[in-house]
């Protein structure tokens, strides 16, 4: 996820340091590149950027001694165009008197560029926030003033997005939110923009947030917000945040795993985007059809999604795929695989080192291969024939929740690609996630107490709910340090029911179509005293049968085990939290295991 900031002074002065200062608040966003632009009062801009860490970077390129009346400052991860000195940013427009920088995703960047070109415009780059100027550039050829032009460049650029730009000409920046975060700061003679709040705090606690369709014009000492549909001035007073940075880093969130939870209504709107657009989607599809044989490998939170892909992958597609815990990948399956086979290695990190060893087994034996991942550059992204990003940002709670929600979303994706479905359906699915959300805590509040102090429980799912129950059951064990076990509901029947006494909780997670098989689940516990836990959809049977049902809204059937992961997700954040542990930093584990 990129991150923006831009800053306008009324004297010229060395704007160096402050923005090596915002750059290095907004790495926790993740990135792969940086640069800054400064605009000086005899209209000279100075542009440096490229590949590397901040610092690094900083110093190679002296960032320090950059002087301007303003400034902006962008950290690229990338998703159009490799990480790269010409693809990094902020980018000129043609004849270099306006510069820019954008976070988000452009989706019609491919057409866009070809457009401007046509039209005579000298593009360098292959990045989408390249495009965002050129939008605006072409507009100002046509006469209009920077406002006016920004307005049309808004109706040019499809995505979700937000930017900012300035020209020579006048002592102004200009920024633009669409779906991406956009926050404005407002000092002594000095002001602010930027992606977010923690890196605008130490300067200034006076702020102004931006809405999705409005553009701020900042000069030294103003803000104005215009409406980007009529161009109409927005009344809003600037407020005071008293907040601590830390409370401000987790987005108003106790903690970075429930902003997380939250935020995947948004990243999977973005990543949904990003297939839209992709040709990636149809050369994974087509390696797959192919394939004698597919894989699908990955270990933890990520073999769940996996494990789900090839539910999808069966039903939609007809696609029979067999996934597996990459280190037993090596044992079982490489010895027997060859340049017919093909498989997808899904990984949050793109660096766990059982990931790694199971594609050097299979790329030993000449076996194709994709990866799903979610950081831009790692190694697994670079090692595989083709990747897929997630889009998720950075994710920075041990335990992966919206990583995991955005691999699933990728899987059920690529199967309605691959059978041939209409892949327009996956639109509803934010909405769902949103909604989910929003009618989850009320339910969640009263089990609390009835869990808190359990130290043992099971989580039992079927079909494309096994590994939800799976992944829900590995949540509550890694925050909640309880022991918690997933399982094929009918599973349960075989054994584990001898645990079953007075109040024993068992979960179960009722996908559509598979109802009958549940209730007779849960009254096999239910009769000996358990405590019934159902997630699902309403349905008369689940009430009546299971002790509790925590209800999902009505969707698509196929969407029913995105929407059933949040309430696993949420249960296990709070039940950590009423224990008194920190959910964004189990004991004894690590966000990315690099070893065997
Ligand atoms: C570690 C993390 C898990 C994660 C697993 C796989 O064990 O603690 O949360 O699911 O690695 O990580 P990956 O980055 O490959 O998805």
């Amino acid at each position: 996820m990129c991150g923006i900031f831009g800053v306008v002074s009324s004297e010229e002065r060395v704007l160096g340091p402050v923005l090596i200062e915002a750059a290095q608040r907004l790495t926790y966003r993740g990135y792969d590149s940086v640069g800054c632009a400064t605009l000086h009062a005899d209209g000279h801009i100075d542009l440096r950027k490229d590949v590397g860490k901040v610092e690094e970077v900083a110093a190679r390129l002296d960032f320090a001694a950059m002087k301007g009346k303003r400034g902006i400052v962008q950290l690229r991860w990338a998703t159009f165009g490799h990480p790269s000195q010409v693809n990094a940013q902020p980018h000129f427009d043609s004849d270099g008197d306006l510069v820019g920088a954008h976070n988000g995703n452009v989706v019609n960047n491919v057409e866009l560029r070809a457009q401007f070109m046509a039209e005579g415009m000298i593009v360098r780059s292959e990045n989408d926030g390249e495009s965002c100027v050129h939008a605006v550039e072409r507009y100002v050829n046509q006469g209009h003033d920077m406002l006016d032009a920004i307005r049309r460049a808004f109706r040019d650029l499809e995505g979700d997005y937000a930017f900012i730009v300035g020209g020579v000409s006048e002592n102004t920046l200009y920024a633009f939110k669409k779906g991406s975060g956009l926050v404005v700061g407002i000092g002594e003679g000095v002001t602010y923009v930027s992606s977010d709040l923690p890196s605008i705090l130490p300067l200034t606690r006076r702020i102004l947030r931006v809405r999705d369709g409005e553009i701020a014009v900042l000069t030294p000492e103003t803000v104005t917000l215009y409406h980007v549909e009529d161009g109409q001035p927005v009344k809003r007073e600037p407020e005071t945040v008293t907040e601590s940075m830390d409370w401000a880093q987790k987005g108003g969130y106790a903690h970075f795993m429930l902003k997380e939870i939250h935020e995947q209504p948004q990243v999977a709107g973005e990543l949904l985007h990003l297939l839209d657009a992709s040709s990636d989607v149809d050369a994974v599809v087509a390696r797959m059809r192919e394939a004698h044989h597919v894989y699908v490998v990955a270990c933890g939170t990520s073999y769940h999604a996996g494990l789900l892909g090839a539910v999808y992958l069966a039903r939609l597609a007809g696609r029979p795929v067999i996934p597996v815990i990459a280190p037993q990948f090596i044992p079982q399956y490489a010895p027997a695989v060859n340049s017919h086979d093909f498989g997808v290695f899904v990984s949050q990190s793109g660096e766990t080192k059982d990931v790694l060893n199971a594609l050097q087994a299979a790329q030993r034996r000449g076996m194709g291969t994709a990866s799903l991942v979610n950081v831009i550059g790692s190694t697994l992204m670079n090692e595989t024939d083709l990747y897929l990003p997630l889009a998720c940002g950075y994710e920075i709670s041990v335990p992966a929740t919206k990583t995991f929600m955005n691999q699933a979303i990728a899987f059920l994706y690529l199967a309605l690609r691959m059978g041939g479905h209409d892949t327009g359906i996956m639109a509803q699915v934010p909405a769902l996630l949103e909604a989910s959300l929003a009618q989850l805590g009320p339910q969640l509040a009263p089990l609390e107490p009835a869990l808190v102090q359990r130290n043992d429980l099971y989580c039992l799912g079927y079909g494309a709910t096994y590994p939800i129950a799976l992944e829900g059951a590995l949540k509550l064990k890694e925050v909640t340090y309880a022991h918690c076990e997933g399982m094929l509901s009918t599973e349960f029947k075989h054994g584990p029911l001898s645990a079953v006494d007075d109040d024993y909780p068992v979960i179960f997670v009722a996908g559509s179509g598979d109802t009958d098989l549940i209730v007779s689940g849960i009254n096999e516990v239910a009769v000996r005293g358990g405590h019934t836990i159902a997630i699902g959809v309403e349905d008369a049977r689940l009430r009546a049968n299971a002790r509790t049902l925590i209800r999902l809204p009505e969707s698509n059937p196929l969407f029913v085990p995105l929407a059933a992961t949040l309430p696993l997700q949420l249960l296990s954040y709070r039940l950590s939290v009423a224990r008194g542990y920190d959910p964004d930093f189990p004991r004894n584990l690590s966000k990315t295991l690099t070893v065997d």
